[in-house]
C-alpha cells in the first residue's frame, strides 16, 4: 500500500505503483486543475509541488506530474493547485496573475501558480532573478510573458521578509497558502514510520523518470519495477582523498545545492542552468543520464572529462568500470540487466586542475544540446600534462575524444597546438544531419566549442589570438 498527503486529504492506495501523479491527481482524484499538455515535461501546465522530510527539515520542489511515478510520492506530500486554493478567493499569488493580466486563455496558468507557489517556499534568495527562474519549465502560449513577469517579481515583493527557518510560519500567517500547511510536517513524520513497499528484484529500473516516462508513458504505467529515486544508499555525495563518489540516484538539484560539488566546479550553477529546468532538475538523476546513454546527455558528457568511474552492482558483486568503456555503441552499454549503477567516482578538480563545460542548443533554456563538450586538464612548465575532453552530438555515443587527446598531451597552449587539436577530433567524431543541425555545422560547433574551452580557461594566453 502506498501512502503520501495530497493537498490536505491522507491517500493509501494499491493503484499500480507506476502510474504517473498527473493520471492519479486527475482521473482518481477527480483534481482537474493539473493540466495536461505536452506530457513530455515541456510545458509545466501539470507542476506539483512535492514535499519530503530531508533531516527533520520540511522541503518543497516543483516536478512535473506527467512524468513522476506515484511510487516516488511515498512518504511525501503532493500539492496540486487545488491544494493551494482558499474557499474564499484568490491567494495573494492568483491574485498577482490577475492582477498583472498574466492569464488568457488560463491552460497554463495553474502550472504558473504552483511553480511561483514552490518559490515562496523555497530557500532560495527572494529576489526577482530566482522568481523568473521558479517558472523557467513553465510555458504560455498566449498571453506573453511580461504580464506574467510582472506577477512573478509582486510575489517576490510578497515574501521578500521572510525567514527561511520559519517559511510556513510565514506563509500561512500571511495568508500565502492555507493554514493546513503548517500540520503537514507532523502528519508526515507520522507517514514516515509507516512501511513504504519494498522494490521487486530483477525489474526495470526507475530513477527520476524523465527520460522513461517520454519514451514509454504507457508501459511504465503497468510494467513492475524497481524505484530508486529515493533509495537512500544512492542520495550521498561524499568526498574522501580527493575521490568524489555521487550516489547514482542524486538529482541535479541536489548537485546544485552540495557544497562539495560547488567547490570543485565554482561555475556549476552556470552549467546546470543550461540542463533541462527546474522541475526537471529536481527529478532527474546522474543515473538516469548516464544509462540513457543519450549521445548529448549534459552529466554523461561533463563525467567523461572527468575521466570517471561508475560502481555497477548485481546486488551482490560490485565492479568498477570507467565511464568511457560503458559505452559500446549507440544505446549499446557494457552493462548485464541485472547490473545497476550503485555510485559515479571521479578525482574532484583542485586549484590545478582546469575545467570547463560548453553546450550549444538551439534555445539557450530548456533545450537538448546540439553539440556539448567538457574538458579537464592540468599543466606541469606549462606544458599539458594530463587532459580529458569528450563531446555529445558528434557520434552515436556520448564520446571520450581519445585521439585529439593524445595529440594536446604534452603540447603547450597556443593558437597553432588548438587549430592542428581540432584537425584531430575531425578524424574521430562521425556527426549525423538531424533536427539539431547538419553534420557540417556540428562538426564546425565542436571545434569552435574546443577554441571556447581554451579562452574561457586561459584568456590571458589567447587574448586576441583565437580564432574564428
Ligand atoms: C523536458 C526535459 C528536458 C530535458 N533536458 C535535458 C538536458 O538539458 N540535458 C540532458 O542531459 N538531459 C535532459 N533531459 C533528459 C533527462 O532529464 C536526463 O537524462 C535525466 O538525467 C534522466 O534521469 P532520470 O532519473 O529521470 O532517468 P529515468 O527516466 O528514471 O531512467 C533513465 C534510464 O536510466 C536507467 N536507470 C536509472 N537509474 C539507474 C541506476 N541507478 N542503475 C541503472 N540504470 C538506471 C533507467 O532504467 C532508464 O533506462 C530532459 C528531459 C526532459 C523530460
Ligand atoms: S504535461 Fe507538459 S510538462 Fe507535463
Ligand atoms: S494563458 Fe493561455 S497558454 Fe498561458
Amino acid at each position: 500500500m502506498l501512502q503520501f498527503i495530497l493537498n490536505e486529504q491522507n491517500i493509501d492506495t494499491d493503484l499500480p505503483s507506476g502510474m504517473t501523479m498527473l493520471d492519479f491527481v486527475r482521473y482518481h482524484q477527480h483534481l482537474t486543475g493539473t493540466k495536461i499538455g505536452c506530457r513530455e515535461g515541456d510545458c509545466g501546465a501539470c507542476t506539483i509541488l512535492v514535499g519530503e522530510l530531508i533531516n527533520n527539515e520540511l522541503h518543497y520542489q516543483s516536478m512535473t506530474s506527467c512524468l513522476m511515478p506515484i511510487a516516488n510520492a511515498a512518504g511525501k506530500h503532493i500539492v496540486t493547485i487545488e491544494g493551494i486554493n482558499f474557499p474564499d478567493g484568490l491567494n495573494p499569488i492568483q491574485q498577482a496573475m490577475a492582477d498583472e493580466g498574466a492569464t488568457q486563455c488560463g491552460f497554463c496558468t495553474p502550472g504558473f501558480i504552483v511553480s511561483l507557489a514552490g518559490f515562496c517556499l523555497g530557500n532560495q534568495a527572494v529576489t526577482k532573478e530566482n522568481a523568473i527562474a521558479a517558472v523557467d519549465g513553465n510555458i504560455c502560449r498566449c498571453t506573453g510573458y511580461k504580464s506574467i513577469e510582472r506577477a512573478a517579481y509582486k510575489i517576490a515583493d510578497l515574501t521578500k521578509t521572510k525567514n527561511n527557518s520559519q517559511t510556513i510560519d510565514f506563509l500561512t500567517s500571511n495568508k500565502i497558502l492555507p493554514a493546513y500547511f503548517s500540520t503537514i510536517k507532523n502528519r508526515l513524520e507520522k507517514l514516515q514510520n509507516e512501511t513504504l513497499p519494498l522494490p521487486e528484484a530483477n525489474t526495470k529500473i526507475v530513477g527520476g523518470g524523465t527520460d522513461l516516462y517520454v519514451q514509454q508513458h504507457d508501459k511504465m504505467t503497468t510494467s513492475a519495477s524497481h524505484y530508486f529515486f529515493d533509495n537512500k544508499a544512492l542520495k550521498n555525495i561524499t568526498i574522501a582523498d580527493n575521490i568524489c563518489t555521487i550516489g547514482a540516484s542524486v538529482t541535479v538539484a541536489e548537485l546544485l545545492s552540495s557544497p562539495i560539488i560547488n567547490k570543485g566546479f565554482p561555475s556549476f550553477p552556470q552549467y546546470a542552468k543550461l540542463v533541462s529546468s527546474t522541475p526537471i532538475r529536481n527529478m532527474a538523476t546522474i543515473a538516469g543520464n548516464i544509462v540513457n546513454a543519450s549521445p548529448i546527455g549534459d552529466f554523461t558528457v561533463f563525467l567523461l572529462a572527468l575521466n570517471a568511474k561508475i560502481v555497477l552492482s548485481d546486488g551482490v558483486q560490485k565492479r568498477n568500470l570507467p565511464l568511457q568503456k560503458l559505452y559500446k555503441g549507440y544505446k549499446d552499454l557494457d552493462k548485464k540487466t541485472e547490473e545497476f549503477i550503485e555510485a559515479i567516482e571521479f578525482v574532484l578538480p583542485d586549484e590545478n586542475t582546469y575545467f570547463n563545460f560548453e553546450k550549444i542548443s538551439k534555445r539557450t533554456h530548456l533545450d537538448i544540446a546540439s553539440v556539448n563538450t567538457a574538458v579537464s586538464l592540468q599543466l606541469k612548465n606549462e606544458i599539458i600534462e594530463t587532459i580529458h575532453l569528450s563531446a555529445g552530438g558528434v557520434g552515436p555515443i556520448p564520446m571520450y575524444l581519445a585521439k585529439t587527446i593524445k595529440f594536446l598531451e604534452g603540447k603547450n597552449i597556443t593558437e597553432k597546438n588548438i587549430s592542428e587539436a581540432i584537425e584531430v577530433m575531425w578524424t574521430e567524431i562521425s556527426p549525423i544531419s538531424d533536427a539539431r543541425g547538419t553534420k557540417e555545422y556540428k562538426t564546425l560547433l565542436l571545434g569552435q566549442l574546443i577554441k571556447a574551452h581554451f579562452i574561457q580557461l586561459f584568456p590571458q594566453q589567447l587574448a586576441n589570438k583565437i580564432i574564428v
